[in-house]
């Protein structure tokens, strides 16, 4: 298995590349399913997810042909066909590797009017349930039935009827199944208290270019008005927030200089703000965002919360960040119950952070030394990394396909800019 080995001190300087999200690409794959005409999509990150995806759309009948890039660019072009569905189950053994499979839900009860779906289960992160999902969906006249391990869901007469739904909670996810399963209903959607992350917004857009009509997008009330079919499109896949935030955790943390190329600062303000109150200097610039920092940084009180809000998904990278700030931090995690696996493998290279239910205080300012520590899920994997480039010594950081899920070519995105960093194999 591979690993990926790090000297730290070495300060971050010049370009990275910001690829296409992670997050957009998985919600943004399954529209095909929603027509029988071809999607186009550009800007696709080479990531084990996306490649699971595409693997996924295989199995119920797609078919997924990469086009026109060669193996040195970042990003790919990617044209998924489904003409013909010859099947509406997403099995077990693919939904269990990759959470995001549940996202065929929607489109497949709004073209086929009916999918099996295998129930996620448990991640890393916490109990993940999908109740939203399937309660919009509902609301939407779908019915719905669980039995062995598996959500049988179909639409009566063979097509929803669309209906009125707001969520309790604000769910990503689920805001995506309800709307590409609201854009081919007989009548019209109105979603309440939905996701507002520029990745649903990115959804709505490419809906949209596939002739759905969608109203509020980037608002939590989404009105959908169901049109007959959909056609295909050709899409660029938004840049990546969350990757863009860590690389400006990597230049904080070693006290660097670099320019985020492609990066959007309207998705990403709340990260942008706390490396400003971090003392950070950010900037906008015609190709992206440069961050740079000089001198000690500040401690942070941050508390994750949805869009427009602090991204979980930013938690890990600014804990990490904030170990070698002047004073104690004080984050609190809102989202997901179990998110601070990585605190004890941070202590493994010299932090002092204390976790009491949802709160963990993080003492700084902290000597990192390197160490051997353990990937347990994608953005730990990155606080681990971060915290890396930062230490005394070499640290290698084990278990790194959690990192090839949602990071592309990191370590040579980070070479890039002077980080002494490598992967190696078993061997
Ligand atoms: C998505 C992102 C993930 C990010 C998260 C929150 C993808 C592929 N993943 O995950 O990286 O960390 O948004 O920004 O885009 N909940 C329920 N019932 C449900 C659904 C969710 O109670 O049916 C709860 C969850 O347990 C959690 C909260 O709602 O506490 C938010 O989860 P959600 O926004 O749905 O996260 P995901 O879509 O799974």
């Amino acid at each position: 298995m591979d690993r990926i080995l790090i000297r730290g001190g070495n300060r971050l300087s010049g370009k990275i590349p910001v690829s296409g999200a992670k997050n957009a690409a998985l919600t943004l794959m399954p529209c095909a399913l929603l027509t029988d005409e071809p999607l186009t999509l550009r800007n696709l990150p080479r990531l084990a997810d996306v490649d699971s995806f595409g693997h996924l759309l295989n199995e119920l009948g797609a078919s997924t042909a990469i086009e026109g890039t060669r193996p040195t660019d970042f990003g790919r072009v990617m044209t998924v066909r489904a003409g013909k569905l010859t099947s509406t189950v997403a099995p077990y053994d693919i939904v269990r590797k990759m959470r995001a499979s549940i996202l065929v839900l929607g489109p497949l009860l709004g073209r086929a009017g009916e999918a099996t779906v295998s129930l996620p289960g448990g991640c890393a992160i916490g109990n993940r349930p999908i109740d939203l999902h399937l309660k919009a969906l509902e609301a939407m006249g779908a019915e719905i039935e669980i039995a062995a391990g598996y959500v049988k869901a179909s639409a009566p007469g063979g097509r929803l009827k669309g209906g009125r739904f707001s969520f309790p909670v604000v769910s990503v996810g689920a805001t995506e199944n309800a709307l590409m399963a609201a854009v081919t209903c007989k009548g019209t959607t109105v979603l309440d208290n939905a996701a507002r992350e520029p990745e649903i917004v990115d959804l709505c857009n490419l809906l949209v270019a596939m002739g759905a009509q969608i109203s509020g997008i980037g608002t939590e009330r989404l009105e959908i008005e169901g049109v007959d079919r959909l056609h295909g499109a050709t899409y660029a896949v938004m840049p990546d927030r969350i990757e863009a935030g860590s690389y400006a955790c990597a230049a904080a943390i070693t006290g660097g200089d670099v320019e985020l190329v492609g990066a959007e600062a309207n998705d990403m303000r709340a990260t942008l703000d706390a490396l400003v109150q971090a003392g950070v200097t950010v900037e906008e610039t015609k190709g992206g965002i440069r961050v740079a920092a000089n001198g000690p940084l500040k401690p942070l009180t941050l508390s994750t919360a949805p869009f427009p809000g602090f991204a979980t998904d930013m938690q890990a990278q600014f804990m990490a960040m904030q170990l070698v700030a002047e004073g104690a931090s004080v984050f609190t995690e809102t989202i997901f119950e179990n998110r601070y696996m990585h605190v004890p493998e941070l202590a493994r290279m010299g932090a002092h952070i204390d976790v009491r239910g949802r709160t963990a205080v993080v003492h700084g300012p902290t000597r990192l030394v390197g160490a051997q520590v353990m990937a347990t899920d994608l953005r730990a994997s990155m606080s681990l990394i971060l915290a890396g480039l930062a230490a005394e010594g070499e640290t290698q950081v084990n278990r790194v396909y959690h990192l090839d899920r949602g990071y592309e070519r990191l370590e040579e995105k980070l070479q890039a800019v002077g980080a002494d960093i490598e992967r190696v194999g078993d061997g």
